[in-house]
């Protein structure tokens, strides 16, 4: 059996990272191996610090009920009330990897994913940024589970829900209520300050490693009050 809590201090988040990592290492994952960076304390300070600037967001978790209860499945959901791109949508800066290349292609990704944004967000909706579960907890219900926390908030506030889904969450987010709408490509191209044979070198390695190859994510919608279903209008975007 197996229940969901909110993490609502920073040690409870960091309990959770080892699921984090686990999952989304299996399958690799070049979105979760750009943003996370090289140092696992690094990533929680970073990423705590990013929750408690966002008054909206809210990381739950999934734990066993009974015995160790082990937390198998993690995800933040982020409410917004009100169009969050009204002052611009400035990126946060790529500091957290010592690299250049690394760095400038982890750019590259942030730029698409991130600056993609106000396009379809900009206007009030929830937004699931981070839902994963470890390999070996998988179809036992746990992402449907943290699926439910967030459509209960997005239909308690009259609200539309957004995901940038990756091939791995479709299926679920599928069953849960939501439908594709367009895909996203994230890739990165060699800038020309890297042309240089050594500078080529090292970026085309850096990108071998983070981004093997062109990552596709699937920008998923969910309609206000209601699970979307096979057949039913497509009013995308005409419902901001
Ligand atoms: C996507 C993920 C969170 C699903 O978690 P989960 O706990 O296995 O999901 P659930 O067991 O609650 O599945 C609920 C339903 O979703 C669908 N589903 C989930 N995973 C599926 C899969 N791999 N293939 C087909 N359907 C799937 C099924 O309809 C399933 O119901 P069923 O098991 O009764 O058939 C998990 O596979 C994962 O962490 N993947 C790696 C990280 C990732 O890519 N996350 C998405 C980021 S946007």
């Amino acid at each position: 059996m197996l229940e969901v809590y909110e993490i609502n201090t920073k040690e409870e988040f960091e309990a959770a990272l080892p699921v984090m990592i686990d999952a989304y290492t299996k399958p690799f994952n070049t979105l979760y191996e750009t943003i996370k960076g090289p140092s696992d304390d690094e990533f929680v300070t970073r990423f705590w610090h990013w929750h408690t600037a966002d008054p909206g967001s809210q990381w739950i978790g999934v734990r066993k009920k009974d015995g160790d209860k082990a937390t198998v499945g993690v995800a933040e959901w982020v409410l917004h009330e009100s169009n969050p791109f009204e002052q611009g949508n400035p990126l946060p800066p790529v500091d957290w990897w010592s690299d250049v290349y690394t760095q400038n292609v982890t750019e590259q990704v942030v730029s698409t994913f991130f600056g993609g944004r106000p396009k379809v967000m900009s206007r009030p909706h929830v937004l699931l940024n981070i839902c994963c579960v470890a390999p070996d907890a998988r179809r036992q219900g746990a992402g449907r589970l943290l699926m439910n926390w967030g459509r209960s908030l997005a239909d308690q506030k009259g609200l539309e829900t957004f995901i940038e889904a990756t091939i791995d969450g479709v299926r679920l987010y599928e069953s849960t209520g939501f439908t594709q709408v367009e895909p996203i490509i994230l890739d990165a191209k060699l800038p020309e300050k890297f042309k240089g044979e050594d500078d080529k070198k090292a970026w085309l390695e850096a990108r071998h490693r983070v981004l093997p190859r062109p990552f596709p994510v699937m920008l998923m919608w969910r309609p206000k009050g209601a699970d979307w279903k096979e057949g039913d209008e497509f009013h995308f975007l005409e419902s901001g």
